[in-house]
């Protein structure tokens, strides 16, 4: 299948690196809005076709798969775009700015039939079928609390800063939190609690947020882009715990018995970056007419988007535009 990347930025390089190392898929085109980083990149990471405006790119009828990398602000308008040209979209985290431009953009894809889904990665990753699967064994027993924090120093990161790409920690950092939440302990939240520190420029630069469930469970997670973190997940059950090594790219689980004895370790599976598990699943929904992934259904997109707007709605958060 050939791949388009759209934006030549940070997260586009990595991933440049994965197609060109998994099999079936193939890195045909880049766009960016200059020609010249476009050359660029297409030079570097062997790529086809380098074009100089998205638009572009979109016009070429090889394209069948585009990868979306730029910020946040922009999911909306070039997911929108992608699928205006018949594209298939794998668009990077968070998905859209809120949960209406989301709900938009989806049913745009399902009434033209194309794959739209979300490249919110540890969705898609083996481990996280593993570590589901060690909870319904029963192996810590009843799970009932959960936390999880994933946090980096990049507000000074101009993307993150900036109200208008729409920065902040939630849409870029919070987001993993709240799926590692959503992926062990499902989406059945009564209460959502929160604290947030706001920066000067009008984004948040880091909270803490605590989801309790209906039947009880709880999960206390944080965030932050002033600061590095262990990336810890942790899950306790009523005969032991399990500690994942890094929500964000899961690196294995170590299981703790009720007298916290380790008692094993899960490793993750040898992989490429971590990214070629979204891709090699948008490639296989493509094939079989689907519009979205098994992984990430567009419901469990919503329901994050959703999450995130009401966080932002008690933090009295909005975005330029909004
Ligand atoms: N999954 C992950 O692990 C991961 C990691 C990092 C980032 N991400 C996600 O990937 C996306 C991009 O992040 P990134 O770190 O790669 O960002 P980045 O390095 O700033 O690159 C973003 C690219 O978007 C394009 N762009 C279009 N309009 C823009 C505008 N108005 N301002 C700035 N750039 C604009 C630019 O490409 P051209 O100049 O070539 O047009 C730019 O290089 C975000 O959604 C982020 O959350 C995911």
């Amino acid at each position: 299948m050939k791949i388009g990347i759209l934006g030549a930025g940070g997260i586009a390089r990595t991933m440049a690196r994965t197609l060109n190392e998994m099999k079936d898929v193939k890195l045909y085109a880049v766009a960016s809005r200059s020609q010249e980083k476009a050359y660029q990149f297409a030079a570097e990471f062997q790529a086809v076709k380098a074009y100089g405006s998205y638009e572009a790119m979109l016009q070429d009828k090889e394209v069948e798969l585009v990868y979306i990398a730029t910020p946040h602000s922009h999911h909306y308008t070039h997911m929108k775009l992608c699928l205006k040209y018949g594209k298939h979209v794998l668009c990077e985290k968070s998905f859209t700015q809120n949960a209406a431009q989301a709900q938009e953009v989806l049913k745009l894809a399902e009434q033209k039939g194309l794959l739209c889904t979300e490249a919110i990665w540890p969705r898609y990753m083996p481990m996280a079928r593993v570590i589901r699967q060690i909870l319904e064994s029963g192996e810590i027993g009843a799970p009932a609390a959960l936390s999880a924090n994933l946090g980096y120093p990049i507000f000074g990161v101009e993307r993150i800063r900036r109200p208008e790409l729409a920065g902040g920690a939630l849409l870029d950092i919070g987001v993993y939190v709240l799926t590692f939440a959503s992926l062990f302990f499902g989406d059945d939240i009564s209460r959502i609690d929160s604290s947030v520190v706001m920066a000067d420029t009008g984004v948040d630069s880091q909270e803490s947020i605590t989801l309790t469930y209906r039947d009880g469970r709880i999960a206390t997670l944080y965030c932050t882009a002033q600061a590095l973190t262990d990336r810890q997940g942790v899950i306790s059950g009523s005969e032991g715990f399990l500690v994942v090594e890094n929500i964000n790219n899961f690196q294995k689980a170590d299981i703790y018995d009720h007298n916290r004895r380790l008692i094993r370790t899960v490793p993750c599976p040898p992989q490429i970056t971590g990214y070629e598990y979204e891709v090699a699943s948008a490639v296989k929904a493509i094939q079989e007419g689907k519009t979205e992934c098994p992984e990430m259904p567009h419901s469990e997109t919503l329901f994050i988007m959703r999450l995130m707007d009401s966080l932002r709605d008690q933090w009295g958060m909005k975005y330029p535009n909004e």
